[in-house]
C-alpha cells in the first residue's frame, strides 16, 4: 500500500512537509510500512493538505489535515484507510467537486509523484508524442486545428492557425516559447501543470516543435514559482535521459532541446512580445505588431508563443484524436475551460469543465459561495483586466463569445469572488493603479492615462464635480481602449467601466465603505 502526501506549493504552505515527516517517523517504526509518496495536488485547495491512502477499494482521502490532527487520524486507522474519522472524505474519485469535473488536461494532476516517468507513461503519457512522431508536420497541425483548440492564455486565438503560420514560414531556425509568466490575479493552473505534471508540458512542447519544424524551446517562467523551476528542470533532465527530448526524439531522427528561463517579476512580460524581449536579455518592452511573433519572434525567427495550458492540451488531442477534444464544449469554444476559483470563496481550487456551464453553476455548485458567508456581490473573471460581473450576469455561459457579448472575457480562467463588504469604487481605482505600476511606458494612453485615471477616480469619490469627472473618466477609458498598443492599456478600462455600469453607487461620493 501507499500513503500520499502532496508536495505542491499550496499544500506545502499549509504544512504538508511537516505532516510528511511526522508520517515518515511513524512508518520507520513499522515492520512492513506502506510506501510514502509525495504526489502533486488534485487542485482541491480548500481540502489541502489532503492525504490519500491506497486501499483495496481505491484511494481514500482525508483533509484538510494539520500536523495536530495526525495522532488522532493514525489512532483511527489512517494507514489502513479507515473511514471512521471526521476528516475522512471517502474515496478520492467520488468527492463531488472532483467527480463532477471533466478533466482532460488535468486528468493526472495530483495522482502520482510528478517526476515519476513510469507513472506518467502508465497514465497514458507520451502516447500523444509517439503518435505525433509517426505523422508529418502538416498532419500534426491539422489535428490541432480540427480539435478547435484556442489559446488558453486569454486571447483565444486558434492554436492550429498559429502553428500553421509558423510551419509555413519557410525553413531555418524556429522556436517554441511557452508563456509561463502566469500573472493574472487568482490564477494558478499553469503552476499546477508545472509542479504536478511537468512531463505534460514537455510533451506538448515537443509535439509543437515537430509540428512546425522547431528544434529549440524555451519555457519563460515567472520567478515567483521556484518549485515549478525545480520540477521542470528535473523533468527535462529525465526526459532527455529517456529519449523524449534531445538530438533524437523517440528515435525519429528529429531534435528538440528545451530550457527554462526565469522572468523577473513584471506583469507586462506576460505579453508575448515583451516576453520575447525579456527572453532575449532586454528590458521587457511591448513590440509593435505586425510583424507577428509567428513570422518574426525570438531572435527575429518564426516562433510559436503559447500559454502553458494551450500546450498542455495538445498531448490529449494527439493521443485521442481531435474529435474527442472537440466533442466537449459549445459553439466556437471547444474542449475544456480550466477555471480557477479564488478570492472570497468557500471552496477554492481548480475546476476543469467543458465550455458551456454557467458562471453561476461554477461559483455556487463548485465554489459554494463566499468564505465569509456574506452575500456575494461581484465576480471578476479573467484577471485584473477582466470585468466585475454583478449577479444579473452570472447566468452567462462560460464560452468565449457569450462572455464577449456581455462586455467580459474568460481570459486565463481566473474567477475571483467578492462579498458585499467590497468597495467597488476602490476596485475601479485599483485597476487604474495596477496599470500605472505595470505599464511598460511605451505608449501615452496607457502610461499617462492610467495615472490620470487614478486621479479622476479620486476626485469622483471626493465629490469634486462628480458628473463632469465621470464623463472625463469615460472619455479616458475610450482613449485607452482605442489608442493603447497592447492589452494592458487597452483592457484596463474594462474593470473600470464594469464598476461605472454595474456598481455606480460605490463610486458615488461618500458611498458607504466597508462595514
Ligand atoms: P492578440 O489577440 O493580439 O493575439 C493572440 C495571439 O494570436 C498572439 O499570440 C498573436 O501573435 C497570435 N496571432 C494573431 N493573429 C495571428 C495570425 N494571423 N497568425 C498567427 N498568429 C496570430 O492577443 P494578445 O495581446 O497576445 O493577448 C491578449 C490577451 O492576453 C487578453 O485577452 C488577456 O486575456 C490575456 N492576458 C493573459 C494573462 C495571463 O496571465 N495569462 C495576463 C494578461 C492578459
Ligand atoms: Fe506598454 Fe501600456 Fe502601451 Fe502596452 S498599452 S505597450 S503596457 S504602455
Amino acid at each position: 500500500t501507499r500513503i500520499y502526501v502532496p508536495s505542491e506549493t499550496t499544500a506545502l504552505s499549509l504544512g504538508a512537509d511537516e505532516i510528511a515527516s511526522d508520517i515518515s517517523a511513524v512508518l520507520a517504526s513499522l515492520e512492513q510500512p506502506p510506501e510514502l509518496v509525495r504526489n502533486g495536488s488534485r487542485g482541491l485547495f480548500w481540502l489541502e493538505p489532503m492525504i490519500e491512502v491506497e486501499t483495496g477499494a481505491g484511494r481514500i482521502a482525508y483533509g484538510p489535515v494539520t500536523p495536530e490532527d495526525l495522532p488522532g487520524l493514525l489512532e483511527a486507522g489512517l494507514l489502513e484507510g479507515a473511514q471512521d474519522h471526521p476528516l475522512c472524505l471517502g474515496p478520492t474519485e467520488e468527492i463531488p467537486y472532483l467527480a463532477q469535473q471533466q478533466r482532460l488536461t488535468f486528468s493526472r494532476i495530483g495522482v502520482a509523484d510528478p517526476l515519476s516517468l513510469s507513472a506518467y507513461e502508465a497514465g497514458g503519457g507520451f502516447a500523444g508524442l509517439r503518435r505525433a512522431v509517426a505523422l508529418s508536420p502538416q498532419a500534426i497541425v491539422q489535428q490541432v486545428t480540427e480539435s478547435g483548440l484556442r489559446g488558453r492564455g486569454g486571447a483565444a486565438f486558434p492554436t492550429g492557425i498559429k502553428w500553421q503560420t509558423v510551419l509555413d514560414a519557410g525553413a531555418g531556425q524556429k522556436y517554441i516559447v511557452c508563456n509561463a509568466d502566469e500573472g493574472d490575479s487568482g490564477t494558478f493552473a499553469d503552476r499546477l501543470v508545472m509542479e504536478c505534471d511537468p512531463y505534460l508540458l514537455i510533451e506538448g512542447m515537443v509535439i509543437a516543435g515537430l509540428a512546425v519544424g522547431a528544434t529549440e524551446g524555451y519555457i519563460y517562467l515567472r520567478s515567483e514559482y521556484p518549485l515549478a523551476l525545480h520540477r521542470l528542470n528535473a523533468a527535462i533532465e529525465r526526459a532527455v535521459e529517456a529519449g523524449y527530448l534531445g538530438a533524437d526524439v523517440c528515435g525519429s531522427g528529429r531534435a528538440f532541446a528545451l530550457e527554462v528561463r526565469l522572468g523577473a517579476g513584471a506583469y507586462i512580460c506576460g505579453e508575448e512580445t515583451a516576453l520575447l524581449d525579456s527572453l532575449e536579455g532586454k528590458r521587457g518592452m511591448v513590440r509593435v505588431k505586425p510583424p507577428l511573433p509567428a513570422i518574426e519572434g525570438f531572435l527575429g525567427r518564426p516562433t510559436v508563443v503559447n500559454n502553458v495550458l494551450s500546450l498542455a492540451a495538445v498531448p490529449y488531442i494527439l493521443e485521442r484524436g481531435p474529435e474527442a477534444y472537440a466533442a466537449c464544449g459549445q459553439g466556437r469554444s471547444r474542449g475544456t475551460l480550466t477555471a480557477q476559483l479564488a478570492g472570497n470563496v468557500e471552496r477554492g481550487g481548480l475546476v476543469e469543465l467543458a465550455f458551456g456551464v454557467t458562471l453561476r453553476q461554477l461559483i455556487e455548485d463548485f465554489g459554494g459561495g463566499t468564505l465569509s458567508g456574506r452575500p456575494l456581490k461581484a465576480v471578476q473573471v479573467g484577471g485584473p483586466l477582466g470585468a466585475y460581473l454583478p449577479e444579473s450576469l452570472w447566468d452567462t455561459p462560460l464560452d468565449y463569445e457569450a462572455f464577449a457579448e456581455v462586455g467580459a472575457m474568460l481570459g486565463h480562467g481566473g474567477v475571483v469572488l467578492f462579498d458585499d463588504s467590497v468597495d467597488m469604487g476602490e476596485q475601479a481605482r485599483f485597476a487604474m493603479e495596477f496599470c500605472a505600476v505595470e505599464s511598460c511606458g511605451k505608449c501615452t494612453p496607457c502610461r499617462i492615462g492610467s495615472t490620470r485615471g487614478v486621479e479622476v477616480i479620486d476626485r469622483i469619490r471626493a465629490g469634486e464635480s462628480p458628473e463632469a469627472n465621470l464623463e472625463l473618466l469615460e472619455d479616458l477609458c475610450t482613449t485607452m481602449i482605442d489608442g493603447s498598443l497592447c492589452a494592458m492599456g487597452g483592457m484596463t478600462p474594462f474593470p473600470v467601466q464594469s464598476v461605472t455600469r454595474h456598481f455606480a453607487d460605490d463610486l458615488a461620493p461618500g458611498a458607504a465603505r466597508r462595514d
